[in-house]
């Protein structure tokens, strides 16, 4: 049963029972960004060592939750310090996606993947002694070396041109496969099954544009179309998807568009308040996704890497 729940994401959590959720998908607070106006609020911390620790906790209370074969697709961006610290410089790429990835890896996830979001409408920056950013990671980890990952449903059809060079033979050499043709041995269909003259699997950067309009003027709500990908491949229909930092509840939204229940978390009533407004007004969408009728489902992993 879907539910939002106001507090503290490492408290609430911990009232949460083990494998009440079957992934997690979330973008937490930035450090020293904004100020959400709430005690307790994450990104305010004194050191960006302290931010990273209570992330760490709250990912613990994430790990506990998750069902064994869970995944944890965590959206982070990296920033610039504003200051000195004692391991970071004024100016210096502070590298906060990674120290919280190896952070977490330490902590027994399975870091799994580091997919870059490209931002293709990112904004230009004032700064001319570097290149403007356009990216965010998003994080796939594991509970277990075997997890739940679909890839048929997010796998994508492949360009004309490609379907066409396996249809006349991966060397792109009519003559070789009039050749085998003419043999009655049509080795490159039997090589290349349906499945695959259609579809590729997904790739690890995905082009994405940012939202342009905001719930509030505080907020970095991340877009529908990046999370949908991973809650296609991380659930099945009728499963729970996770979210510790709901803010405007897009994960919700997302989440009953596609037939999945869904548990939010956020500090602040209002944007709760706001997000069961939104994802009142979401209709189911049958199939679910794209390639949802492709999907039969499956763990993965141990044995290939
Ligand atoms: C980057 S926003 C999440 C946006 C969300 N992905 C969306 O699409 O709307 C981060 C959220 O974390 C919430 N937050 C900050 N500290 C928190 C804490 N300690 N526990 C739970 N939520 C917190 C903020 O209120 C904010 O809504």
């Amino acid at each position: 049963m879907s539910e939002v729940l106001c507090g503290d994401a490492a408290e609430v959590l911990k009232t949460l029972p083990q494998g009440s959720a079957n992934m997690c998908v979330t973008s937490p607070p930035y450090y020293g960004l904004r100020d959400y106006g709430e005690e307790n609020q994450i990104g305010v911390e004194q050191t960006p060592q302290e931010y990273i620790e209570r992330l760490v906790e709250v990912f613990a209370e994430v790990y506990r939750v998750l069902t064994d074969d869970g995944t944890l697709w965590l959206n982070i961006g990296d920033m610039y310090a504003n200051r000195t610290w004692e391991t970071v410089k004024q100016k210096d790429l502070m590298g906060i996606p990674w120290a919280l990835a190896f952070a977490l890896r330490e902590r027994g996830w399975y870091l799994r993947s580091d997919i870059i979001w490209h931002k293709t409408n990112a904004l230009p920056e004032a700064v001319k002694d570097r290149p403007t950013r356009c990216y965010e990671h998003i994080f796939l980890l594991s509970k277990s070396p075997k997890y739940y990952y679909d890839y048929k449903a997010i796998q994508e059809p492949i360009k004309e041109v490609t379907a066409a060079r396996y249809t006349r033979g991966r060397s792109g050499e009519a003559k070789y496969s009039e050749t085998k043709m003419s043999q009655g041995i049509d080795r490159k269909t039997d090589a290349v099954t349906e499945e695959k003259r259609q579809y590729k699997r997904k790739r690890d950067v995905w082009e994405v544009s940012t939202n342009t309009f905001r719930m509030d003027e505080h907020f970095a709500m991340f877009p529908e179309r990046l999370i949908e990908p991973c809650i296609l491949a991380g659930s099945r229909p009728g499963d729970t998807v996770l979210d510790p930092f709901f803010g405007s509840g897009t994960t919700g939204a997302v989440a009953k568009r596609f037939g999945r229940e869904y548990i939010g978390i956020d500090l602040n009533p209002r944007y709760l308040e706001k997000a069961e407004m939104r994802i009142a007004q979401v209709i189911p969408e049958k199939p679910y996704g794209n390639a949802a009728d492709l999907s039969d489902g499956m763990t993965v992993g141990g044995g290939t890497i």
